[in-house]
């Protein structure tokens, strides 16, 4: 069996010990920090901050993230980068010219990635699938935690899946990850997960013992 990419939605930490929700994340064994950023407007919420993702990116030297829920993410891409994010996703659904956003994020010596809404089709951004790091699909609408997952998202993760091979990109699903399905997704060949409520935030175990269970 591969190893798991597993991914901390930090929209779900506790902001009131930030740095120990970082450290602990680490001690668990988190590989990446998933900073969901919504504007308001692409998405009907707003959550973490440049602030927030500056002081993540201090306490550990493990991959940051950030999953750009925004309007024209080219414009603002920059703070992202500055911030020190490894891994930046962009929206084809709010973005006019993706290839130029992800090109500049990969001049800046960054991942890219493509994250797509439950409703967008393949076709749409089969252009794009050779360009990027990582493909993030979301099985929710973005923009809330604890919502339920989309079933029609996974014959879409199916067929990303058969691309990958032609594309060479890592796929990453985002939203109601819970331990069983990102156990079936996983034997159908998706390489990584973002925790939310699902399998991760607010369980009686520890974070420890969440992610060893997730790991197997
Ligand atoms: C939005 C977020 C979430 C969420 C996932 O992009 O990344 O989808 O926190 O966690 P769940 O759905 O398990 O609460
Ligand atoms: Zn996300």
């Amino acid at each position: 069996m591969t190893e798991k990419i597993l991914c901390a939605s930090m929209m779900c930490a506790n902001y009131n010990h930030l740095e120990n929700e970082v450290h602990s994340l680490e001690n668990a064994g988190i590989d990446i920090f998933h900073c969901d950023v919504m504007d308001g407007s692409f998405v009907p919420n707003m959550a973490v901050s440049l602030q927030d993702i500056i002081s993540i990116r201090q306490n550990t030297k493990k991959m940051v993230d950030c999953h750009l829920m925004i309007e024209n993410p080219c414009e603002k891409v920059q703070w992202f980068i500055d911030a020190g994010c490894d891994l930046i996703y962009i929206h084809p659904e709010s973005e006019r010219f993706v290839s130029k956003t992800i090109s500049l994020i990969h001049k800046a010596g960054r991942l890219a990635g493509l994250a797509i809404n439950p409703d967008t089709s393949i076709d749409t951004v089969r252009e794009m699938l050779g360009l990027v790091d990582y493909v993030l699909v979301m099985t929710v609408n973005p923009g809330f935690a604890g919502q339920k997952y989309l079933e029609f998202a996974t014959e879409k993760i199916r067929k990303l899946i058969d691309l990958k091979s032609a594309y060479h990109y890592k796929i990453v699903i985002d939203g109601a990850c819970s331990p069983e399905r990102i156990e079936n997704l996983s034997h159908m060949g998706a390489d990584g997960f973002v925790l939310g409520t699902s399998a991760l935030f607010g369980k009686e175990k520890s974070y420890q013992e969440c992610i060893q269970e997730l790991r197997g």
